[in-house]
């Protein structure tokens, strides 16, 4: 190892293309050489010896899947040699195929219940599908920090605190693995947003990248992870899937990880450069490590050492898994009410209790028997977020249905629509040839057209809709398109989902203000292969108004409302806004007036801004819940189970107040670069650093029932502070409480420190009346900071305020302890 280190400081003073090239063609150094080849064994030394260059390369890049199973990527094997084809199938929350799988709660979710011991079940279910699916390696867990509240993927990572992603990933991946099937935590590293995920340059201090984003990524290599997904995005202005720092020197110099780097799918960028900074495969194709690196290999730019090495790494991660000499178990049945049973204890488990006025919820007596469900998702399933996380659910109960079914016969549950999300039919009398263009089928080769007028009465906002199979019909008001084919993945990622109509049609909206009078409408389908089914719809302002008539209605005659709200988030895109999309604002203070006895559901991925918030008597955060989400929310709702969840992610008041508010250089960049310049003070680090209050703090979640602490102690272990103190329960009722334990800055450092860090967490659940001696342990590493100056951690030691909370923002008990 210290030969590679030397040899790293030395390219590091040769720089740039010199020094790669000369590594490259140089070869791997002695010892680097013979440590490789004693951890791969005998079985891999001797593939080695027997594969030929183009089967190696074979085995470090993606290929289609003449078997595919609907998963993301697929390499082929060596038949020859007996080395079997690897399937690698997303995601984070369940196992993404064609076929049904157990559609879990997004990870955000899961992180709610501040619960490593069921993240390592969450895992197990997944790792336990995807071999009974024919996958061998899963393409996730996902651990990038949420560091701005608009990134389209909080949903499928856990938190904004490093530790506490830590904590999760390492169980998760403990869970996927001990099922035997592979995992990959990604992505690798500072992937913290959507927006130009593919080329912004994230520049971050050593300090800063090591004490907040890495730490997961850290804890994933401890837990055994075997491979790691590169990110698309530069780091320091290098791209992470050729950033040799990254790669090598932190990976494996620092961590010794024993697995492999794949890129993120399309990630790759060069062949030699990325090879020798450590990357070992290209996702899901070989455009640089098919061709171009046999060519690079047999015209001598790169060692065909650097081949060896990549074919190594995945062949031993095969080897341990069993997946070279058949020794794998074989293939498990699914367990498809296991997956199921999990899916829904982690939704209830995650379920977030924000608000709650007088005791709205639980629903009891009339409450629970008398009930307006409003909203678009109260009858329509919204099980997962759009993009790589999304899973084909075994089934998937509205909460409507299972309000209902809750509540109980001689109970009056009524329901209304609120907000419309798939729009209704163009009125006939509308278009001038009286053909509304309402569920036409366009048969095989043939094409359907109609070019008219439409007469519209008043000046009005209106969103078209187009539902659609196959190719998207063309369809020109006043000679615009309303619904242009976007570029690249903007057109593949489009949501979860708003994106398709309940019966699966595809789905595109427009939105444009049109002034009354006639409008030219031009619409050609075509059947193409397949044939075609199509239709286009409308809201309107005047639609929308009814909508929210006939909601005020039904809110005015139940004794208390559930109003479902939603916001469908996907990869590669940002929010713009911390508001609720559409109108679901306007017409939860419309209901909220009609009836305050109002609860709001969010199925939201992340935080969101509530202006309406005073006017509702609750609200629950229930993320995106998985195929069991319904019931989960019902249970919650009822007071079945109490919403044990707390937010794993500060809740900004607004859009101009959190961490990257008005900064562009900090988010979304600058001319393609963008500064991590808040430093380590990422989510709450950064209120409590600045004294800005957020709506809801992170932490924090209400229980229905309440809970004292008292009599803190602090002790100093050999490995860090041991904390204890009583929780109880106060109330009337059982609960579940997560107090939480935070530390202060060391007096002795000089580095930048944070007002406080999260040191430790306990879940627990507790009896009415009942109390409970709890101990956190905080470790050495917590108490740590990073040095620039030494490359490494320096404990923070000398007296040092502990604080135990029921959130970051609630500190109840405070001592001063000696570390
Ligand atoms: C995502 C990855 C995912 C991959 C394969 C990429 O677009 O960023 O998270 O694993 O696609 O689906």
């Amino acid at each position: 190892m210290s030969d590679t280190v030397s040899r790293r400081s030395v390219l590091r003073l040769l720089g740039g293309a010199t020094a790669v090239a000369l590594a490259a063609t140089t070869g791997l150094p002695t010892p680097a050489r013979a440590a490789a080849r004693e951890a791969a064994g005998p079985r891999v030394e001797s593939l080695l010896t027997r594969l030929t260059l183009d089967e190696k390369i074979t085995l470090l890049h993606g290929a289609p899947d003449p078997k595919s199973l609907g998963q993301a990527g697929h390499v082929p094997g060596v038949e020859r040699l007996g080395i079997p084809p690897l399937r690698l199938a997303d995601g984070p929350a369940g196992v993404r195929v064609k076929q049904h799988a157990t559609a879990l709660p997004a990870p955000v979710l899961l992180a709610a219940a501040f619960d490593p011991g069921l993240a390592r079940r969450y895992g197990r279910v997944i790792g336990h599908e995807g071999r009974a699916l024919g996958q061998d390696v899963l393409l996730s867990p996902m651990v990038n920090l949420v560091r701005t509240p608009y990134a389209g993927r909080n949903f499928e990572t856990f938190s904004e605190d490093p530790l506490l992603s830590a904590d999760l990933v390492a169980e998760e991946i403990r869970g996927i693995q001990g099922e035997g099937l592979i995992a990959t935590v990604k992505h690798y590293a500072m992937n913290n947003q959507e927006q130009d995920r593919e080329t912004v340059d994230v520049r971050v201090d050593e300090q800063t990248l090591n004490e907040v984003e890495l730490r997961a990524f850290e804890a994933a290599v401890g837990a055994g992870s075997r491979a790691v997904m590169g990110a698309y995005n530069k780091v320091n202005g290098t791209y992470a899937c050729e950033n040799e720092e990254l790669l090598t020197g932190i990976l494996r110099d620092r961590w010794g990880f024993q697995g492999w780097v794949m890129t993120d799918w399309h990630a790759a960028h060069s062949t030699v450069a990325a090879l020798t900074a450590g990357l070992d495969m290209e996702m899901p194709n070989g455009k640089y490590f098919g061709a171009a690196l046999k060519a690079a290999v047999r015209n001598g730019s790169v060692s065909e050492e650097y081949v060896d090495r990549a074919v190594r790494r995945i062949l031993t991660a095969m080897d341990d898994f069993g997946l070279l000499d058949g020794s794998a178990p074989p293939r498990p049945a699914r367990d498809a009410a296991a997956g199921a049973a999990v899916a829904l204890e982690v939704a209830k488990a995650g379920a977030t209790l924000l608000h709650n006025e007088n005791g709205t919820l639980p629903l009891t007596g009339e409450a629970a028997r008398s009930i307006a469900v409003v909203g678009p998702t109260g009858s329509l399933p919204f099980v997962s977020g759009g993009g790589s996380a999304h899973v084909v659910p075994d089934h998937a109960d509205s909460p409507l249905d299972a309000i209902r079914s809750r509540a109980g016969d001689g109970s009056r549950v009524s329901y209304a629509l609120g907000e419309d999300l798939f729009g209704k039919p163009l009125p006939k009398e509308a278009l001038s040839a009286g053909i509304a263009p309402e569920a036409q089928r366009v048969a095989a080769g043939k094409t359907w057209t109609y070019d008219g007028t439409l007469t519209v009465e008043d000046d009005d906002e209106w969103t078209f809709v187009v539902h659609y199979s196959g190719a998207r019909p063309k369809v020109l008001l006043d000679g615009v398109d309303l619904f242009p084919v976007a570029t690249g993945l903007a057109e593949y990622f489009t949501g979860g989902l708003v994106s398709a109509a309940p019966d699966g049609l595809a789905v595109r909206r427009r939105t444009l203000d049109l002034a009354a009078g006639e409008h030219r409408i031009e619409i050609t389908a075509r059947g193409g292969a397949q044939g075609q089914t199509f239709r286009l719809r409308r809201v309107t302002g005047a639609t929308r108004a009814q909508d929210v008539a006939e909601a005020v209605r039904a809110a005015g005659a139940a004794h208390s409302v559930v109003l479902f709200a939603y916001e469908d988030a996907t990869e590669n895109q940002d929010r713009t806004t911390l508001a609720l999309p559409g109108h679901q604002a306007q017409l939860i203070e419309a209901v909220a007036a009609a009836n305050p006895r109002t609860t709001v559901v969010l199925n939201t991925s992340s935080s969101t801004s509530m202006p309406w918030l005073e006017r509702t008597a609750a609200v629950l955060q229930m993320y995106y819940p998985g195929q069991e989400g319904a019931a989960a929310t019902a249970a919650v709702l009822f007071g079945d189970c109490d919403p044990g969840g707390r937010l794993t992610q500060s809740f900004p008041v607004d859009d101009d107040h959190h961490p990257v508010a008005g900064e562009p250089r900090r988010y979304p960049g600058v001319n393609g670069v963008e500064h991590y310049s808040e430093g380590i003070h990422v989510g709450y680090r950064w209120y409590d650093a600045k004294g800005v209050r957020p709506l809801f703090p992170f932490g924090y979640g209400l229980s229905y029932t309440s809970f004292a602490y008292g009599d803190l102690r602090v002790e100093r272990t050999g490995d860090g502070l041991e904390v204890s103190f009583t929780v109880r329960n106060t109330g009337r009722r059982d609960g579940v409480d997560v107090p939480q334990v935070y530390v202060g800055p060391s007096p002795d450092l000089q580095a930048d420190q944070a007002v406080r860090v999260l040191g430790g967490y306990q879940r627990l659940a507790l009896k009415a009346g009942k109390s409970r001696r709890v101990i956190v342990r905080v470790d050495e590493r917590t108490l740590s900071s990073w040095d620039p100056k030494r490359h490494g951690w320096v404990l923070g030691t000398g007296r040092r305020t502990v604080w135990v909370g029921a959130s970051s923002g609630e500190l109840r008990l405070s001592t001063r302890a000696g570390v």
